[in-house]
C-alpha cells in the first residue's frame, strides 16, 4: 500500500525535530504496519522495521542482513554527490558500520580491548575529573545556561579526545567538524556546511594524527589504529582515517544527546531526580534508561542477501531495511510502560546501542561517562528547572536535544 505522506514523514528530518511527532508516527507503524514498504519522494525505497522483536531478528542474522552497500538514509541527490566526491565509491568513509564479515571482525578486533570494561575502568579517574570540570563550569556560568550548548557538547568530546590521545588545543576544531557532520538536515546545526565537507575536514585533521603516531607511537587508540595490521599488511590510509572518524563522531554526539536528554527526563520527573540524589547507586541503571529514553541513533540500514519472510511480508534479496531504534525502544510488547522514564527499570534490554555484531563498540565507555557525569551533577545540584523550551535536532540519523535552557542552583 502506498502512503506518500507517511513515507515522506519517515524520511523527513523535520519529523525528528519533534519527539512527540516522531513517537506518534512510529507508534502508528508498530500498530498498523510494523514491516512497512516505504517509498518517500527523493529517496530509494526501503522497509521500515519498527518492532523490537523484528529488529533483533534482523540484526542477529548478520550473514543474511548485511551493512553494505547502504548504511544510512541519504537522498538520491546526496547519494550521487557522494559518488562524485569519492570517484565512484558510494561512501565517504570505510569503517565498522560500512563493513561486513570477514573484514568487520578483523577491524573490530583492533580496538576491542580498549573498549572493554576492564580498560574503561582504568580511565575512571580521568573521566571523573572531566565530569567535575563540566559541573564546575556549570556553577561558574551562574544560575542559568543552555545545558546542551554550554555543557553537554564538551564533556564527551573531551573523553573521546582523551581516548584517541588528541591535543586539547584541537577541541574547537573537532567540535565544529562533528557538529557539521551530524547536522543532518537541520539548518541550524549545519551552519552552511554539509556532510561531505565535514568528512573531508575530519580526514584532513586525522591524516596528520596518523602520520605523527607512526613516527612517535604513544599509548593511545590513535596509535593502535595507525600502526595496526590487517592480514599481515599495514592498515590502509583510508581505513585508518575512517576508523578515527567513526570513533570521534560516534563517540561524541551520541553521548552528549543522551546526557542532555537524560537531564531533561529528570527535570520532567522530579521524583526520579530526587530518588537518584538519595540513592546514587541507581545511577548506572538510570544511565541505561536514559539511552533507551533518548535513543539518539534513529536508524541504521541493513540489506537483505536473500528473500526473507517476516510478519507475512517478503523482503526481497537486495532490498534495504531501515531499523528504527527509538521505535524498538518504545515497543509496548517489549517494555512495560515504555512511555514512562523509570530510572531503575529492570530488565532493560534496550536497543539504544543496537544489537548483534555491529552493536556499539563504545557502549561501556558511554555508560561510564554518563554515570560519572550524573554522579557529579546530582551531588552538586540543589534545584534545576527549565528556563525555556527545549529544541531537538532535525535529523533522521543521529541527534537529540539541541537546546536545553535551564535555571539552577548548584554548589
Ligand atoms: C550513549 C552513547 C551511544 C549510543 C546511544 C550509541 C549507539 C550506537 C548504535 C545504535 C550503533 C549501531 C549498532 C548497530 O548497527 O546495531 C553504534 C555503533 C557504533 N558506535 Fe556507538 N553509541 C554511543 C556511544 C559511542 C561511543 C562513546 C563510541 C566510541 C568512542 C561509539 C562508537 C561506535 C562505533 C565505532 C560503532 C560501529 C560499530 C560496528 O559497526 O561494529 N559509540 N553505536
Amino acid at each position: 500500500m502506498l502512503d506518500r505522506p507517511l513515507d515522506n514523514a519517515i524520511a523527513d528530518h523535520k519529523t525528528y525535530g519533534s519527539v512527540d511527532a516522531q513517537h506518534r508516527l512510529f507508534a502508528g507503524l508498530r500498530r498498523d504496519d510494523p514491516v512497512h514498504w516505504t517509498q518517500p519522494d527523493g529517496y530509494r525505497p526501503f522497509w521500515t522495521i519498527s518492532k523490537y522483536a523484528d529488529i533483533v531478528e534482523i540484526e542477529r542474522q548478520a550473514d543474511r542482513f548485511i551493512n553494505q552497500p547502504r548504511t544510512k538514509l541519504l537522498s538520491i541527490d546526496f547519494e550521487s554527490k557522494v559518488k562524485e566526491a569519492m570517484s565512484g565509491k558510494p561512501m565517504l568513509v570505510r569503517t565498522l558500520p560500512q563493513m561486513d564479515n570477514p573484514d568487520h571482525s578483523k577491524y573490530q578486533k583492533l580496538t576491542h580491548a580498549w573498549f572493554q570494561p576492564r580498560h574503561i575502568r582504568t580511565l575512571s579517574e580521568r573521566m571523573e575529573a572531566l565530569a567535575k570540570e563540566s559541573v564546575d563550569r556549570l556553577c561558574a556560568i551562574g544560575g542559568e545556561c543552555d545545558f546542551y550548548n554550554d555543557i553537554a557538547i564538551y564533556y564527551p568530546l573531551r573523553v573521546v579526545m582523551t581516548i584517541l590521545g588528541l591535543s586539547p588545543e584541537d577541541e574547537a576544531r573537532l567540535l565544529k567538524i562533528t557538529q557539521a557532520y551530524f547536522g543532518g538536515g537541520d539548518p541550524e546545526m549545519q551552519k552552511g556546511n554539509d556532510l561531505i565537507d565535514a568528512t573531508m575536514a575530519y580526514i584532513d585533521y586525522f591524516k596528520d594524527v596518523a602520520k605523527e603516531r607512526r613516527q612517535n607511537p604513544k599509548d593511545d587508540v590513535a596509535t593502535v589504529i595507525a600502526t595496526s595490521e590487517i592480514d599481515g599488511k599495514p592498515i590502509g590510509d583510508f581505513e585508518a582515517y575512517s576508523y578515527y572518524v567513526a570513533l570521534a563522531s560516534a563517540g561524541h554526539d551520541t553521548t552528549s544527546a543522551t546526557i542532555a536528554g537524560g537531564l531533561l527526563a529528570l527535570i520532567e520527573n522530579p521524583a526520579a531526580m530526587a530518588r537518584l540524589q538519595k540513592e546514587p547507586d541507581l545511577i548506572p541503571d538510570a544511565a541505561e534508561e536514559m539511552v533507551r529514553w533518548v535513543s539518539p541513533v534513529k536508524h541504521f540500514f541493513r540489506t537483505a542477501v536473500a528473500d526473507y519472510e517476516i510478519r507475512g511480508k517478503t523482503i526481497k534479496a537486495g532490498d534495504s531495511i531501515f531499523i528504527s531504534y527509538p521505535s524498538g525502544n518504545r515497543d509496548e510488547e517489549a517494555f512495560d510502560r515504555p512511555f514512562e522514564f523509570i530510572p531503575d527499570r529492570s530488565p532493560n534490554r534496550h536497543l539504544g546501542y543496537g544489537y548483534g555484531i555491529h552493536a556499539c563498540i563504545g557502549r561501556h565507555l558511554a555508560k561510564a561517562e554518563i554515570v560519572a557525569f550524573f554522579r557529579e551533577l546530582l551531588k552538586r545540584i540543589d534545584r534545576i528547572e527549565l528556563a525555556g523550551s527545549p529544541a531537538w535536532t532535525e535529523t533522521s540519523f543521529l541527534g537529540g536535544v539541541k537546546r536545553l535552557p535551564v535555571r539552577y542552583r548548584a554548589h
